[in-house]
């Protein structure tokens, strides 16, 4: 392979992946994102401790997963991503945490799973589904038919918490909450300028594109469409949400 051809192949991501280095995401995610950590929180504290089958999708490096298995002892994760350099490196850190017992990482594209469900052998009966920032990859008409399979692979008492970006409602919001990212890379002492130099391009890939990005409202419509009989949104910071709900009605 040519240097030209080597480097042009480096670049291409899948979308989700972010950086160009898969070794930045940790650090970078957190200088790009306001309250990444404090928005995976809010979802693992919406899952009841005593969860046991859990299903992630969109894994990427594993930060969700952690924090889950801290907070939920007897729970098993099933993790879903399509980029085995993201499963890769979230493995080593899962098997460095000491819970490689209780995770499966899986390499596949959770919109194939949607379609064609019985091609991926997981099954159904979770406590719980989670994602964190890879379904706004998806257009709206597959987050749908995503909802709706994560609704049949659910305990009748299950829940589902996506955090992702929304389509913010007017472009005056569109400037407001690109103002609240700046302020955030200033204060953990870059810019976000310098945190996108590390980005990398991504093309398509299986069901993923880069940002479908879709409003907080569409998105609860959908979530009630799709069978979840109570919705809530948990957190909610400039454009950035935690949303989802629980198929029985409270
Ligand atoms: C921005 S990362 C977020 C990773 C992790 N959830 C977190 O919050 O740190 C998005 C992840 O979703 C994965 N992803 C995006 N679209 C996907 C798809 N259709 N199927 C499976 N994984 C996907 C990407 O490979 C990437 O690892």
């Amino acid at each position: 392979m040519n240097a030209k051809l080597h480097a042009s192949n480096m670049q291409q991501l899948f979308p989700g992946e972010v950086f160009a280095n898969t070794a930045d995401f940790d650090t970078g995610i957190r200088q790009l994102l306001p309250r990444y950590d404090e928005m995976l929180e809010v979802i693992t504290r919406c899952l009841p401790s005593t969860s046991r089958r859990i299903l992630e999708l969109g894994c990427g490096t594993g930060e969700l997963s952690l924090k889950i298995l801290q907070h939920c002892p007897n729970a098993q994760i099933i993790a879903l991503d399509y980029s085995p350099r993201m499963l890769q490196f979230a493995q080593s850190k899962i098997a460095a945490a000491g819970y490689q017992n209780l995770w499966s990482g899986i390499e596949a594209d959770f919109g194939d799973w949607a379609n064609n469900p019985e091609k991926l052998a997981i099954g159904g009966e979770f406590d719980a589904c989670v994602s964190s920032l890879a379904i706004h990859h998806l257009q709206d008409e597959m987050k749908f038919k995503l909802f709706q399979q994560i609704a049949l692979s659910l305990n009748p008492n299950g829940c589902f918490w996506n955090a992702d970006p929304t389509l913010p409602e007017t472009p005056v919001l569109i400037e407001v909450y690109k103002a609240a990212r700046e302020e955030w890379a200033a204060a953990q002492g870059t810019t976000l300028a310098e945190v996108r130099a590390k980005v990398g391009t991504s093309v398509t890939q299986g069901y993923s594109s880069q940002d479908q990005l879709a409003t907080l409202n569409t998105h609860l419509q959908m979530l009630t469409q799709a069978g979840f009989a109570t919705v809530a949104v948990p957190w909610k910071y400039y454009g950035m949400a935690v949303f989802g709900g629980w198929l029985c009605k409270f």
